[in-house]
């Protein structure tokens, strides 16, 4: 979350200067005993100068001085002195000590609103539960995110571009993606949802050129009627449908379409008269833009039925992003669908545009942790190269994160919970596996001066003891041990009692008396310690609190209430 910091400027500062003189000017006339700008011994002096020529000393007497700071024997800036008072610029402040400040309008007055940290802490509002909300992440909106490309149309599911341009799956992303979508099931109001064609209850009046055909029949494999279509190689109309369509914009469709086949989905900007249109095409076809034209493909269906889930703005967005990352925002407001158009053959089903599909987008991501599991190692490999830092050996592609592993247990576990289906469950359990096995073979787990286990989020060598991807991984092992009966979740939970001993010898080695650090590469490298900045260090804030709702042990509230007096500019007392 970027943090926008007002620009003070001399003027700004200067016209603050001058209200101020004028207002306590303004103030002394009425109310003398109340001299609170000037010092008692110069304000008689001052107060019958200025009710004499008030307009004089304005205009000539500033009440400041300019005065050179001189910092630290290096290097001069501009400042002011008024009386025996130095003001520093802001804007120097701001950089010097990453303070945070803009100018605001409160009870109708203007002021100065000055921040230690630009991040916030977010008390969990209950007990932590493993069925519930995933941490604060029905905030999160992962697929709109710059290093997000797509979302994969074979898929489901977000492809990253972090770590490399050209996209690849994340674990750790798509876990995200999944319990984003979790979590604002639960939090949202219910979506509107318009059921638009299902041979059924609902049918259309199709646009049917020449030559294209359209039929209803009941579909044995699936229960229902379905309505199925072709039309000739060479049409280049397609079967349509005319639609008037605002505000929802998640399409849900089951569809079995042969090869060479798609679906298009024309958009209209109300205003400007826009159009662009979605391509969903058979074949392996990531993402491809030619002008207002954006192709996904959805792999090949092999004459099986397919439910296809997607943001027609996010996929619309990241379409025209896709030739130009300066593309403008689209609105949701200013949108409307004004067409659906079906070309080559095959069925269609359950045509539906909804304000969202959050459980279509969780499963999404369920099943891709479930189709992508090495069975043999039980992880999720991160299929890109990752240096983390000079000093530590480069990750090869196919590592494994404890991260990434804890969070996939935790979309797995709740889709094991939510849907009962014993492959979510399995799948959660194998995912244990790299847990058992050393981040210098394979694995994910170190261990700290012999002693302390711990779930590496990078298997770097050596060890660099990332704080929050270990907590998010104890949260996995929690939701697995929670969800699961019997000798499931036996291991989960020797593998979380082992992780929160660690957590708990070990938690003080972040502390830096004025905040923490985000890993400790200070200690293993040798080098400078890795600060962590204000939004991981309120993430460590936030996982002590939610973590203290399932142990109550007093070391996760004492250390989180002192983190979180960091934030507000405290620091611990030096001797
Ligand atoms: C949440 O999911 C249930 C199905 O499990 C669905 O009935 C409900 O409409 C969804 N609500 C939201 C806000 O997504
Ligand atoms: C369409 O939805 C109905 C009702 O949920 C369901 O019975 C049917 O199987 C669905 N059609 C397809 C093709 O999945
Ligand atoms: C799909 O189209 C391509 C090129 O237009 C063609 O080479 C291929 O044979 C077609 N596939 C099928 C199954 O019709
Ligand atoms: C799966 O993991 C095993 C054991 O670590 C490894 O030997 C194998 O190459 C992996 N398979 C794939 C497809 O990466």
């Amino acid at each position: 979350m970027p943090f926008m910091m007002m620009r003070i400027n001399f003027k700004i500062i200067l016209l603050i200067l001058i209200v101020a003189v004028i207002s306590s000017i303004l103030t002394s006339w009425n109310n003398c005993g109340n001299h609170f700008f000037f010092r008692s011994s110069d304000w008689k002096t001052r107060f019958q100068h200025k009710q004499t020529s008030l307009q004089d000393r304005l205009a000539n007497e500033p009440g400041y001085q300019e005065i050179d700071c001189y910092i630290n024997g290096g290097y001069s800036i501009g400042c002011r002195k008024e009386g025996d008072e130095v003001y520093v610029p802001f804007s120097f402040i701001h950089k010097y000590f990453e303070i945070y400040g803009k100018l605001a309008i409160y009870d109708g007055l203007e002021r100065f609103e000055w921040l230690h940290s630009y991040s916030k802490i977010v008390s969990p509002k209950g007990k932590y539960d493993s069925r519930g909300v995933f941490m604060t992440f029905e905030n999160y909106n992962v697929e709109v995110r710059e290093r997000v490309k797509c979302v994969s149309g074979n898929d489901g599911v977000p492809i990253s571009t972090q770590w490399e341009s050209q996209g690849y799956y994340y674990p750790t992303q798509i876990a995200q993606f999944g319990l984003s979508h979790y979590s604002k099931n639960l939090t949202e109001p219910e979506p509107h949802r318009k059921l638009i064609e299902d041979s059924d209850r609902v049918k259309q009046d199709w646009s049917v050129p020449q030559g294209c055909v359209v039929i209803r029949i009941y579909d044995k494999r699936v229960g229902s009627y379905v309505l199925k279509y072709a039309t000739p190689e060479t049409s280049t109309s397609g079967i349509s449908l005319k639609m008037d369509h605002v505000l929802d914009f998640v399409l849900k469709l089951d569809l079995c379409i042969r090869d060479n086949s798609s679906i298009a989905i024309e958009l209209q900007s109300r205003e400007k008269k826009d159009t662009y249109y979605l391509h969903y095409t058979t074949g392996n076809l990531v993402l491809s833009t030619v002008n207002n034209h954006i192709y996904y493909g959805i792999g090949l269906m092999n004459n099986r039925w397919k439910r296809l889930t997607r943001d027609l703005v996010v996929d619309l967005q990241k379409g025209l992003n896709l030739n130009d990352k300066n593309k403008k925002k689209l609105s949701r407001s200013k949108l409307k669908v004004v067409k659906m158009v079906l070309y080559g053959s095959g069925m269609i089903d359950n045509v539906t545009l909804s304000t969202s599909e959050h459980m279509e987008q969780f499963y999404d991501a369920a099943r891709w942790f479930v189709a992508n599991q090495n069975i043999t190692s039980g992880g999720w490999p991160n299929p890109v190269r990752r240096k983390v830092a000079s000093g530590m050996a480069t990750l090869e592609p196919g590592w494994y994160s404890s991260m990434g592993q804890g969070h996939a247990i935790s979309v797995l576990s709740r889709a094991y919970y939510h849907s009962g289906d014993e492959r979510y469950l399995q799948a959660a359990v194998r995912g244990l596996r790299p847990f058992r096995v050393s981040s210098s073979k394979g694995g994910v787990t170190a261990t700290f001066l012999d002693k302390y286990v711990w779930y590496e989020e990078y298997p770097t060598t050596p060890s660099s003891f990332i704080l929050n991807g270990f907590i998010y991984s104890l949260l996995g092992l929690y939701d697995l041990k929670s969800i699961a009966t019997g000798k499931d979740g036996d291991e989960a939970a020797i593998l979380f009692d082992q992780g929160m001993t660690s957590l708990k010898n070990m938690i003080m080695l972040y502390d830096t008396g004025s905040g923490t650090t985000y890993d400790l590469r200070h200690f293993t490298l040798k080098t400078a310690p890795n600060l962590a900045r204000w939004d991981y260090h309120s993430t460590h804030v936030n996982q002590l609190l939610l973590l203290n709702t399932i142990d109550n042990d007093p070391i996760f509230t004492t250390t989180a209430d002192r983190w979180i007096g960091y934030m507000n500019g405290k620091k611990a007392a030096h001797n």
